[in-house]
């Protein structure tokens, strides 16, 4: 048992060393999805988990991520471009969920079967609105190599930030496709940089990951 834990330790120690700069695992709390600590106070409770998942009676129907809320039925312009060898829907998958807060149709103090009235607007720096078309695509299939030789292989291993050793198909993808969590942690937990990113983009390690430019 000892053996193992210390085994852990050297393994995480010798990953602190190798990256040359502290990467402490970051976490939720006092992260901008902690509703009650962000910037502005949006919820009342003081459970941070609850807002978007319910362990028991959760409030969406279908049950899916025991997701706690509404989600939204707003209608996006998405990314188009004849350059792409891929086509973006409509939005998908877990990018749904977030644009459920971030297009503001759904108050963030909306939950369970509370009824709340703040919500993000256009004036806050999350906001995102229902105009994707100037946005990175998301809500596609990440292409193969065949169909797009300059991106790299999903089975391409990330070489930069606590995701290091992980595949891009594992650890960005989201069933198979590029969404908003592609490039976010919701969760804060062993983000890399601001702005909740898995990756950072200084440097454009980020873009690098997935693009060969
Ligand atoms: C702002 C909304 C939000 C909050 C708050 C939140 N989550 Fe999530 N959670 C999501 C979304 C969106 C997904 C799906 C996307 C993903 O996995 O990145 C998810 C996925 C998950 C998953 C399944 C996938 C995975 O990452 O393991 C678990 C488990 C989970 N959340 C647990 C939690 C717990 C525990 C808390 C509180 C400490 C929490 N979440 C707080 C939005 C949230
Ligand atoms: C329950 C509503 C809700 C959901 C669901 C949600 N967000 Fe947020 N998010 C917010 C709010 C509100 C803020 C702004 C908090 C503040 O600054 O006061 C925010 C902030 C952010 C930020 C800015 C972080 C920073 O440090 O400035 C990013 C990036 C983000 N969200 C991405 C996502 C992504 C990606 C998802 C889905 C995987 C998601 N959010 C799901 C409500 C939500
Ligand atoms: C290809 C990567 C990528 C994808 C996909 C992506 N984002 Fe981002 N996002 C970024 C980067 C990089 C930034 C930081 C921009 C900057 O620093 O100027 C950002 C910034 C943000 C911010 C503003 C944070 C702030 O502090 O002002 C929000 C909110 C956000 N993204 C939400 C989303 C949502 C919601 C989705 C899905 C609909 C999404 N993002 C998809 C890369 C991405
Ligand atoms: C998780 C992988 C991933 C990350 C991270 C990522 N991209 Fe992409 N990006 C893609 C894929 C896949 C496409 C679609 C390529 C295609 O079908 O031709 C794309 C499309 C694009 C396009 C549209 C190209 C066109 O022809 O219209 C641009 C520009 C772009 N990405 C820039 C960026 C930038 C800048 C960043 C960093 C901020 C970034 N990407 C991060 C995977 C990624």
């Amino acid at each position: 048992m000892f053996k193992k834990l210390a085994g852990g330790f050297a393994v995480i120690a010798a990953g602190l060393f190798w990256s040359g700069w502290a990467m402490a695992q970051t976490t939720i709390v006092g992260s901008a999805h902690d509703f009650q600590s962000a910037g502005t106070a949006w919820v009342t409770t003081d459970q941070i988990c609850i807002v978007c998942h319910a362990p028991h009676n959760n409030a969406n129907a279908a049950g899916e991520m025991l997701w706690n809320r509404g989600v939204t039925t707003a209608t996006f312009t998405n990314y188009s471009s004849s350059s792409m060898s891929s086509n973006p829907t409509d939005p998908a998958g877990t990018s749904v969920l977030c644009l459920s807060c971030h297009d503001g149709t759904i108050a963030i103090d909306s939950y369970g079967n509370l009824t709340g009235a703040n919500s993000l607007g256009t004036g806050d720096p999350a906001y995102v609105g229902f105009d994707l078309s100037n946005d990175h695509p998301i809500s596609f299939t990440y292409p193969t190599t065949g169909q797009d030789p300059e991106i790299k292989p999903s089975s391409s291993t990330i070489t930069v930030g606590p995701l290091t050793g992980q595949t891009i198909a594992n650890a960005l993808l989201d069933g198979g496709e590029i969404q908003c969590q592609s490039c976010h942690d919701v969760h804060n937990t062993n983000t890399d940089g601001p702005s909740l990113l898995a990756i950072r983009v200084s440097g454009s390690d980020l873009c690098l990951t997935c693009h060969s430019k």
